[in-house]
C-alpha cells in the first residue's frame, strides 16, 4: 500500500493541504475547533505516520489578504472596509485595501500587485461585472476569491451581495403607501447591476399601486452628488414632482443641495428617500428616510467567507436583505 501522504488527508477531510500542514505544525490560529478535528480524525482513522520532511513543506502563507473597492471616496466602502479588517485582524490576518476608481484596468493592475505581494485571496467589489482579464488573473492564479456588493452573484464563485431588487421595492413602496403618485427615481450608472436591480424592485412597487413612472421621470445619475445636484436641480426647474428616490445616499445629498438652493421644502414640498444608509446622513436636516444595508456585518461576512475559502472551507455565498430606515425626509401626500 502506497504510504500516505499529506495529500490523501486533505482529501479525505475535505480542506487544503495548507491546513492539514497547519494542524501538522500547530499553527491553528483562527482554525475553527470543527476543522482541526476532522483533520485529527481522518489521521488517526488512516493512521497517518506524519513524514518529517512533509511537516516543513508548510505551503507559504502571508496571512495577508487583498480588498480591492471600485470608489474609497464614496462613505459606503469605508464602513464596508471597516467590518472586513475588523474580521481579518480578528483571524490573525492583514488587509490591504486598494481602491480601482471604478476602472477595469486599474483592478486588474491590483490584482496583478496583490499576486506579487502573495496575498492569501482576494475580497473584490467590481465595478460592475468582472472584466475577462480580472476574472483569468484570479482563476488562473489559483488564488481564493469573493466577491461582494457589485458583481455576479453566478455559480463559479461565492460572494456577499444585497438583495437590491427589494431594496428598491421597499423604497417604492414605503412613498406610494404615503399617497405619492407624482414621483422620480434617480439611479446610479446604468450598468451597475445593482442600480438595475434598485429601479426594477422600484417600478415594481409603483406598478402595484398603479403609480405611473414615466420615462422623463427615471434620471441617470452616477453616485456622485455632483451630478446629483445638477441633474435634479434641471429635472426640478421643469417638472413637478412631490417625491424622489435616489440610488445611493450620496446621490440623495445632491438632491437636498438643489432643493435647498431652489427654496424647495423636504419633506413638505419633496420627499426624498435615499440607499445605504452611510452614518453622514443622520447629519442631513431633515434626516434622511433610506434603504438600509449592513454595510459593517456584510464586510465582515465577506472576510470570513473568504478565510473559509483559503482554509479550505466550503462557503456558500450570502445575500443580505435591506431594511427601510424611515426618518423625517418622507411626509404623507395628503399632508404635503
Ligand atoms: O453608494 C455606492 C453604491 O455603490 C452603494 O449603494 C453600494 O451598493 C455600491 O455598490
Amino acid at each position: 500500500m502506497e504510504k500516505l501522504t499529506i495529500k490523501d488527508i486533505a482529501r479525505e477531510a475535505g480542506v487544503s493541504i495548507t491546513t492539514v500542514s497547519r494542524v501538522l505544525n500547530n499553527k491553528e490560529d483562527g482554525m475553527t475547533q470543527k476543522t482541526r478535528e476532522k483533520v485529527l480524525k481522518v489521521m488517526e482513522e488512516l493512521n497517518y505516520q506524519p513524514n518529517k520532511l512533509a511537516r516543513g513543506l508548510v505551503t507559504k502563507r502571508s496571512n495577508m489578504l487583498g480588498l480591492i473597492v471600485p470608489n474609497i471616496t464614496n462613505p459606503y466602502f469605508p464602513e464596508l472596509c471597516r467590518g472586513a479588517e475588523d474580521e481579518a485582524n480578528n483571524r490573525q490576518y492583514s488587509l490591504i485595501i486598494c481602491n480601482s476608481d471604478d476602472q477595469s484596468g486599474k483592478e486588474e493592475n491590483y490584482i496583478r500587485l496583490l499576486k506579487e505581494q502573495q496575498v492569501d485571496g482576494i475580497l473584490l467589489s467590481s465595478k460592475d461585472r468582472l472584466s475577462k482579464t480580472s476574472k483569468n488573473q484570479l482563476q488562473n492564479g489559483k488564488i481564493p476569491y469573493v466577491l461582494f456588493d457589485r458583481g455576479e452573484d453566478g455559480t463559479d464563485y461565492s460572494g456577499v451581495f444585497l438583495d437590491n431588487e427589494k431594496g428598491g421595492y421597499l423604497a417604492g413602496k414605503h412613498l406610494t403607501d404615503l399617497g405619492h403618485f407624482q414621483i422620480a427615481c434617480m439611479t446610479g450608472p446604468r450598468e451597475i447591476q445593482n442600480s438595475k436591480q434598485r429601479l426594477s424592485g422600484f417600478q415594481r412597487a409603483l406598478k402595484e399601486a398603479t403609480v405611473d413612472l414615466p420615462a422623463s421621470s427615471i434620471l441617470v445619475g452616477d453616485f456622485q452628488m455632483d451630478t446629483a445636484y445638477r441633474v435634479a436641480k434641471k429635472f426640478l426647474r421643469d417638472n413637478t414632482v412631490t417625491a424622489i428616490f435616489a440610488s445611493n445616499d450620496l446621490m440623495a445629498c445632491g438632491i437636498y443641495q438643489a432643493a435647498h438652493e431652489m427654496g424647495i421644502q423636504i419633506p413638505d414640498q419633496l420627499s426624498i428617500v435615499g440607499f445605504d444608509d452611510i452614518p453622514l446622513v443622520t447629519a442631513l436636516i431633515p434626516k434622511l428616510t433610506t434603504v438600509r444595508q449592513n454595510t459593517y456585518e456584510m464586510g465582515r461576512k465577506a472576510i470570513d467567507l473568504l478565510i473559509n475559502k483559503i482554509e479550505g472551507e466550503i462557503s456558500e455565498g450570502v445575500i443580505f436583505e435591506p431594511t427601510l430606515i424611515i426618518r423625517e425626509s418622507t411626509k404623507n401626500y395628503n399632508e404635503v
